[in-house]
């Protein structure tokens, strides 16, 4: 479609004429500015997050506007920023005053000196986020590109309005944006700008870890995510981001025996699990299963490489990982945890299926098991193509077998069918080790296959149990 043609649709929902008719009435210059309308000319999706700049009070603007509307919002204000948000049939409109200063988000002291539309458009990170659309009733929609932003769309290149040092220490997240966006829509950074993030990418430092994470999330939920991960590796953002990750890089050579470069490996796993699954933190698992590999990586004379334990010590780095980047510690860093703590089990099963591995892969997997086999099939990277076929086999006939015993077991989520408080009652006891032996034996029999998960086989299981630890029962 034509960008003409593009921009008057960004513009077509009565709103646009709504803030145009309110911004004439109050002499305010107004544009529609940002991801909105690089979306929107990209023809990437329906955006719902709006940014209006104005030359003069955004906030004023935002105000009238809101009066303007069928449900009436409340108007919610950052007199910081002087900026100002509503929310309208399911959109977020948000207004600012153009500003001749630094975009410093968050900074303690935000420098807002007003200043023109160009002024503004200088201030943003890339030329594809500084188009504007002229929101007045003279001229709407008309398409302001002092940078040419609108090239930069068709040549799908990422380039800063300024010299990248000045745009990137206004705000040093700019450079994971451009890494962030590159993954995002496929685009490519320009040199200059790509090395200007070389250059700087120790400045991150000074950037909350929040708004980190933010970006960590965009580069993992995109379609290819090690774009941007392989962009964080180049620029010297990754170092910054994830020191466990980069102690995976390299090939170390012993008597002549390798080991695979984990780092790029895990790039691809990323990579793998994008095509298998949407879910964000099966996304994380993929990308964390093996940081433990660098501190467990040992040389041994008669079995090469080992990384004993990796697992373990990798769900141990997961939770200080997570607590380093201040992301919550709750139930999807615990999902995360048991991913890379389980990551091999259902590989050694795989050499041999067998009903007891299977029975405990299910209890110890619970509702998780689709989730960790989808990471395991991911895991698979290899470029020898019998392997990669026999390795897929290998999975798909241990998920045969986890049906099979599924449906036969029970096991997934399993509660033994005899609790501690029947042990109790039977033999006459108060709370002790006794109980605990005898409900993991009867756990064990049945994950073991020796009794079914029935409850008169549990019964009579724990009676002879009991018996030969002495204990009698009371009738
Ligand atoms: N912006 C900027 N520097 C930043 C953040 C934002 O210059 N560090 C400007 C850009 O013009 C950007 C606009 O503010 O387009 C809106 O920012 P934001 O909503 O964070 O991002 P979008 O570009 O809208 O993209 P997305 O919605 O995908 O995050």
């Amino acid at each position: 479609m034509p960008v003409l043609n593009r921009a008057a649709k960004a513009l077509k929902h009565p709103v646009f004429q709504t803030v145009a008719r309110v911004a004439d009435q109050l002499g305010l210059e107004t544009y529609v500015i940002g991801g909105y309308v690089r979306d929107a000319l990209l023809e990437r999706g329906n955006a719902k997050d709006i940014d209006f700049v104005a030359v003069g009070s955004g906030i004023e603007l935002a105000k009238a506007v809101a009066q303007n509307l069928p449900n009436r919002p409340k108007v919610q204000i950052f007199k910081n920023y002087g900026t100002a948000m509503l929310q309208t049939q399911g959109m977020t409109l948000e207004f600012v005053g153009a500003r001749k200063e630094s975009y410093a988000h968050e900074s303690r002291n935000p420098s807002v000196s007003p200043g023109s539309l160009v002024d503004d458009q200088n201030r943003r990170d890339f030329t594809i986020n500084a188009l504007a659309l002229s929101c007045n009733l003279d001229n709407f929609g008309r398409l302001l590109d002092p940078f040419d932003g609108l090239t930069h769309l068709d040549q799908k290149l990422l380039i800063t309005p300024l010299d990248p040092d000045t745009t990137f220490s206004d705000d040093p997240l700019r450079m994971l944006r451009a890494v962030r966006f590159a993954s995002q829509l496929k685009f490519v950074i320009e040199e200059k700008t790509l090395a200007a993030i070389k250059r700087n990418a120790a400045r991150l430092s000074i950037i909350s870890k929040e708004r980190i994470v933010d970006e960590v999330h965009k580069i993992l939920a995109s379609p290819i995510p090690s774009i941007g991960l392989s962009l964080m590796h180049q620029t010297g953002l990754m170092a910054e981001v994830f020191p466990e990750l980069m102690a995976l890089q390299g090939i170390e050579e012993k008597e002549g025996q390798t080991h695979k470069d984990n780092f790029w490996h895990t790039l691809e796993v990323v990579d793998n699990m994008a095509q298998y699954s949407d879910d964000l933190w099966l996304r994380w698992a993929a990308l964390l299963h093996d940081i433990g590999k660098a501190p467990t990586k040992r040389f041994d004379q008669k079995a090469g490489w080992t990384f004993h334990g990796h697992e373990f010590v990798g769900s141990k780095m997961v939770y200080k990982l997570f607590k380093r980047l201040k992301m919550p510690l709750n139930e999807k860093m615990k999902f995360v945890q048991k991913m890379v703590a389980m990551s091999s089990r259902p590989i050694v099963i795989a050499q041999e299926v067998t009903d007891s591995a299977v029975r405990r892969l299910l209890f110890d997997a619970g509702e998780d098991l689709e989730s960790l086999m989808t990471l395991c099939e991911a895991d698979i990277t290899t470029k020898n193509p019998k392997r990669f076929r026999r390795y897929h086999e290998n999975f798909k006939r241990v998920r045969e077998k986890v049906v099979e015993v599924e449906q036969r077991d029970h096991v997934r989520n399993f509660q033994p069918p005899i609790s501690g408080e029947e042990i109790m009652k039977t033999f006459g006891l108060s709370p002790s080790r006794e109980i605990g032996l005898i409900k993991e034996a009867i756990k064990e029999a049945i994950l073991e296959g020796e009794i079914s998960n029935d409850y008169d086989q549990a019964k009579s299981f724990m009676l002879e149990k009991a018996a030969k630890l002495g204990l009698k029962p009371l009738v």
